[in-house]
């Protein structure tokens, strides 16, 4: 794809050279994430973080990554702070914004108003996720993660085994890794879930279509044998009619030490888009693992700024000029 005024609104805009040349990009962006190096390349240029559904990662870290490209952020966290709470449509609220911002992050409940709302943008809009549909940037930070995880271990994306655990029907971060694990050849994912949890029936047919070998099945136990990566999820109570109905499924898919330590293969990574949710009844990832070398969920967050710094370099066209434009900082060295 052309990245260059692009939105970024689904993995199904992505072929292989594409999340290539992304992570390429936030491989050379490591030191100016890690704050060795910085740029100012986006001086003067805004970005607009609209999130109308609650996020800590994905918020602070699109607002870091264009920070630390030297670009500055305003934000809005709700709908009843803005006018779309006076009755404003989408197409009203994006034509207006795009007037004050060089590229909008969206984050929205709806299903497909992300999409909506780019079509009335004059500037790219980069979607933070859309009710259950999809989120890529995440899905680009979790194949990120998976791709460094599994060569550690002398491995590789292709070949790979990875289970997905949890709320498969109404997690955006899963759907859209489903979207991008399309791409790579010979994968094999287990699908780990309560029934009337199970992955939409659309991304199982697309699965199998791309021959990746496909098992279904509500017992973590089986699902987490055999694999590279376990994928944990939680479940997304928000989309539920109701928080009874939600908490049918909390604490049916839980990992801790010991069932990993029974069940796993060695070295199996464990990752989850965070947040986990850590209350009693739920716990799908228990703070247990949290000396398991193999947890890489803070792993996935630092990641996260990467991929998000790649986008807004590639999509604002100033990726080739980071290096030209990079200093060193005198406070890295003092810090301890
Ligand atoms: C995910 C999301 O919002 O879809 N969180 C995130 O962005 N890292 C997953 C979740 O909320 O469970």
């Amino acid at each position: 794809m052309e990245f260059l005024g692009s939105n970024i609104l689904s993995i199904d805009q992505f072929d292989r050279k594409d999340i290539d040349l992304i992570f390429k990009t936030a491989d050379q962006l490591f030191p100016f994430a890690s704050r060795q190096k910085i740029t100012r390349v986006l001086q003067g240029a805004i970005l607009s973080n609209m999130f109308f559904e609650p996020s800590t990662r994905t918020r602070i870290s699109f607002g870091s990554a264009f920070n630390m490209l030297g670009g500055e952020v305003r934000e809005t966290t709700e709908v009843e702070a803005t006018s779309l709470a006076k009755g404003e449509s989408l197409y009203d609220t994006s034509r207006v914004l795009s007037g004050y911002s060089d590229v909008i992050v969206m984050r929205h409940p709806l299903a497909g108003s992300v999409a909506e709302f780019a079509k009335a943008s004059r500037v790219p809009v980069i979607n933070g996720g859309d009710g259950d549909n999809e989120h890529p940037s995440q899905a680009l930070l979790d194949l990120f993660t998976i791709k460094k995880e599994l060569e550690s271990h002398k491995k590789n994306i292709e070949s790979s085994r990875i289970a997905l655990i949890g709320d498969l029907k109404f997690g955006r971060a899963v759907h859209s890794l489903c979207k991008v694990l399309m791409l790579y050849e010979n994968i094999s994912i287990k699908l780990v879930s309560p029934n009337e949890l199970k992955l939409p029936n659309f991304l199982v047919g697309e699965l199998k279509k791309r021959n990746i070998s496909i098992l279904e099945t509500q017992d973590i136990k089986e699902g987490i044998a055999d694999v590279d990566i376990l994928y944990m999820t939680r479940i997304q109570e928000e989309r539920f009619n109701n928080s009874s109905e939600a908490s049918k499924y909390k604490g049916l898919m839980s990992l801790n030490q010991e069932i990993y330590t029974k069940n796993c293969e060695p070295n199996t990574v464990i990752m989850h888009p965070l947040p986990r949710d850590s209350r009693k009844d739920a716990n799908e990832l228990d703070e247990d693992l949290n000396q398991n070398p193999n947890l890489a969920i803070y792993r996935q967050t630092d990641n996260g700024l990467l991929i998000r710094m790649a986008l807004f370099s590639l999509i604002l066209g100033v990726a080739d000029k980071i290096e030209d434009t990079a200093s060193s900082v005198d406070w890295f060295s003092n810090k301890s």
